[in-house]
């Protein structure tokens, strides 16, 4: 068992995502899900990290963002917490988790920041969520914003496709980025938007934009964890480039192991645990007092 990471550097925090986009140095972010994929992210170096709702599907294997709880997702993010020391902490509000009213916004937000010890929340979409947005930051809790792409309202946007590819539809994304920048989002995701857009965006936006499938032209990028290490077997979007092939090293390793259960070739003979010549004779002894074969319980 291994132990918990070394500490890599300085905890990230909201005043060092900012200078870094004002140096214009690249953030980069990554979803974790657990305590190893913590630990990696820790190793690793990554700026922020987010417990995306998307471990819905990659972990929990729900077929979509929606029906994740608040309770589940809080149980992962703790594990994460508890494998992360260096990079700015994010957990995704799940759907159903905030929309109702600024009061249920406020309150979840504050269990992932008290059950989980998460530094800041992410929560979905512009519209009624720029103002659940700006209640969070009130109550003092940090807010990514999230636009573009929104799964958990995907059937409302058509599907899980691409947003703001006419003039109109691009204008909708502009409008939403620009209200939760002036909401008080630390930050904002753009997901799936048209390049052009993000280029024509990025100069109204003065905090940092982390880009999933949304060009090069934002302040980070972010990749799901499962995605970029080729573990999930699910659908990859377009914007996903693969990192590593580990769901197919697992799969080897795993079938290697019952192979050799099989073949009896494991364990070998160092895998086992020792005991001294006399400690086996004393318990032979103990085991066959009469010289009779032993057949039951130990006669002690
Ligand atoms: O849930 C998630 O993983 C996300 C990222 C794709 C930004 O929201």
């Amino acid at each position: 068992m291994s132990h918990a990471p070394e500490r890599k550097g300085r905890p990230m925090t909201l005043t060092r995502l900012a200078e870094k986009k004002a140096l214009g140095e690249p953030l980069a972010m990554v979803t974790a899900y657990d305590y190893p994929s913590a630990q990696v992210a820790e190793e690793a170096g990554v700026d922020v990290v987010l417990v995306g709702d998307s471990g819905a599907m990659t972990v929990l294997g729900y077929p979509t963002t929606v029906p994740v709880t608040v309770d589940e997702l809080l149980m992962l993010a703790a594990a994460v917490r508890r494998g992360l020391t260096t990079p700015f902490l994010v957990g995704d509000l799940p759907f159903g988790s905030y929309e109702v009213s600024d009061e249920q916004a406020i309150a979840t937000a504050q269990r992932f920041v008290k059950e989980a010890g998460c530094d800041a929340v992410k929560l979905e979409r512009g519209g009624t969520s720029v103002q659940r947005a700006r209640a969070i930051a009130e109550a003092g809790i940090p807010v990514m914003g999230h636009v573009g792409l929104t799964p958990q309202t995907a059937t409302a946007l058509g599907g899980y496709r691409s947003q703001g590819r006419t003039a109109e539809r691009a204008l909708d994304v502009v409008r939403d980025a620009v209200a939760l920048q002036e909401a008080g989002c630390f930050s904002i995701v753009f997901e799936a938007v048209p390049s052009a857009l993000t280029e024509l965006l990025m100069p109204r936006m003065e905090i940092p934009v982390i880009g999933i499938g949304a060009g090069g032209a934002t302040d980070g990028q972010v990749l799901v964890f499962h995605d970029l290490l080729g573990i999930y077997d699910g659908h990859a979007a377009r914007f996903v480039k693969r990192y590593a092939d580990i769901r197919d090293q697992m799969i080897a390793g795993v079938s290697a192991f019952a192979e050799d259960v099989r073949k009896r070739r494991y364990p070998e003979p160092d895998h086992g645990y020792t005991m001294a010549p006399d400690e086996i004779d004393r318990l032979q002894a103990l085991l066959e007092p009469s010289g009779e074969p032993f057949t039951g319980g130990p006669s002690l």
